[in-house]
């Protein structure tokens, strides 16, 4: 059968795994399906009902009403996204949204970026009809937390906040409490922002479609200027970060959904660490210790008194009298220039840079053992290796948003998880095993895995025949030390 089906009854090919909704999009264009509770790093729902479609088996046989984000698109369906009665249903479900929603958009903080807002606007609805009723518009802001706010006088029920919660970073902070009317978001045992598990990922704000979850920098607010796109450099995870700012200022955080390393999530830092960079303990200008007072002083007389210096010292004592260090947080391109400056224009190799202390060791192996010192595996292959083992990582802590991905396959029955930490790491409580060993101990405990693997026949001999060299060499090296001895 062709992988082809209708949009109003012209023929186009869809691709395997497509829901109507990406079916119709890449074809027709964001604008012809409003969605509500659909998100791009979140899995379908299909809660809203906003972007519901007709589907007919025959062109003019009888039609059903799907929500299109999550229904598969079939071989040979005739899709109609936007008949007359599709228009109708959508305007009615925004309507009863608005009918217990706060109108005065003029006194919200997210108004001009609000998609509540904008799906009202591209299905029509300039009023609603109903007489005001019961509803939940006196709902308590909850203000209790340095970063995150919420004001669910303004929730529209669409649980992208509790799936991202669950999703994107792991955490399940976030439920739904209640039936039918009494439905309501709660945090924890529903208790404050402050008082639950929440780690400030801020993945529920971006994800809220109005501003029912936001924080205190109101990343939502349109009050930017200009959006630039750069990488965090907080951890090598390489978050893309998008900067919003306003006369030379920054005034929020968000992560691209398109960013391949961090599809739209970022960490606490990633998000809202940024406000070191116009506290007012920061230098502004260079400063030189004159009578042992530090003074400003320009560049030209900073870059002035350093050549001197610098000369000095090297005519003086010899060129290895002098050495630079570089750090992990500048880009490649001023590491580079650091090491040249060193080696070219002071003229020793006395050049090192932080990364070496905590990457040399791992470099190296990986190195002699793949044939390059950098990841051999992508991260989206998380999503296809059925066991994860991790040692010497804490990443939940130190590379979040990697951490957060670790941490929902830990989650997944399908997946054998094993950390080898003496810590009780986040990772270690979700691991099918956690040993736990004495600090200092890992290279004992991997000989013995390697021993036991080579003496009980489970190495995957196609593998090694096919993919390794020296194998014999190794294994006698392995077979060679005693079990008894690594064990004490
Ligand atoms: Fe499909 Fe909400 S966007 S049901």
């Amino acid at each position: 059968m062709k992988n082809t089906a209708y949009i109003n009854n012209e023929e186009h090919e869809f691709k395997a795994g497509e829901t109507i909704l990406n079916f119709v999009r890449r074809i027709e264009g964001e604008k012809l399906i409003p969605t509500l509770c659909d998100a791009p790093n979140l899995d379908p729902f299909g809660s809203c009902r906003v972007c519901s479609v007709e589907v007919a088996l025959t062109e003019g046989g009888p039609r059903k009403t799907v929500a299109s984000c999550h229904t598969p698109i079939g071989a040979g369906q005739y899709v109609y996204p936007s008949s007359e009665s599709i228009l109708e249903l959508r305007k009615n479900i925004l309507e009863l949204v608005l009918s217990d929603h706060p109108l005065d958009c003029l006194t919200c903080e997210v108004n001009g970026n609000c998609e509540l807002q904008d799906v009202a606007a591209q299905v029509g609805i300039r009023q609603v009809r109903y007489p005001e009723g019961e509803n939940h518009l006196d709902r308590e802001k909850d203000l209790s937390h340095p970063y995150m706010t919420s004001d669910l006088s303004k929730c529209i029920n669409c649980y992208r906040c509790v799936r991202a919660c669950d999703e994107v970073q792991g955490q399940f902070v976030l439920s739904m409490a209640g039936r039918g009317f009494d439905s309501h978001i709660i945090k924890g045992h529903d208790q404050s922002f402050m008082d639950s598990d929440c780690v400030s990922c801020g993945a529920c704000s971006q994800a809220c479609p109005t501003s029912a979850i936001s924080d205190v920098f109101q990343s939502k607010a349109i009050l930017a200027e200009e959006k630039t796109r750069t990488v965090c450099t907080y951890c090598g995870v390489g978050c893309n970060l998008e900067v919003s700012t306003r006369n030379g200022e920054i005034l929020s955080i968000q992560a691209p959904y398109d960013a391949e390393a961090n599809l739209g999530h970022t960490c606490l830092k990633g998000r809202y660490a940024f406000k070191f960079y116009n506290h007012e303990d920061r230098l502004r200008s260079p400063m030189i210790r004159k009578n042992g007072e530090l003074v400003p002083v320009s560049w030209d007389e900073a870059y002035d008194f350093m050549a001197e210096k610098f000369a000095s010292i090297r005519d003086e004592h010899g060129a290895d009298a002098i050495a630079g260090i570089s750090s992990a947080r500048t880009p490649n391109e001023e590491n580079y220039l650091m090491q040249k400056f060193i080696r070219a224009v002071i003229g020793t190799n006395n050049i090192d840079c932080c990364a070496r202390v905590c990457h040399s060791p791992t470099a190296l192996g990986m190195q002699r053992a793949f044939g390059t010192g950098a990841a051999t595996n992508s991260i989206a292959d998380l999503d296809h290796t059925d066991c994860i083992f991790v040692i010497g990582a804490n990443p939940t802590d130190a590379h979040p948003v990697t951490g957060a991905r670790i941490k929902q396959r830990f989650m997944q029955s399908s997946v054998t998880s094993i950390v080898v930490d003496p810590r009780r790491t986040e990772l270690a409580n979700y691991a099918t095993y956690h040993l736990q060993l004495r600090p200092g101990t890992n290279v004992a405990l991997l000989n013995m895995m390697l021993y036991c693997i080579i003496d009980e026949g489970l190495v995957d001999q196609k593998f090694v025949d096919t993919r390794t060299e020296g194998f014999e060499d190794f294994k006698n090296h392995i077979l060679g030390q005693s079990l008894d001895e690594l064990q004490g």
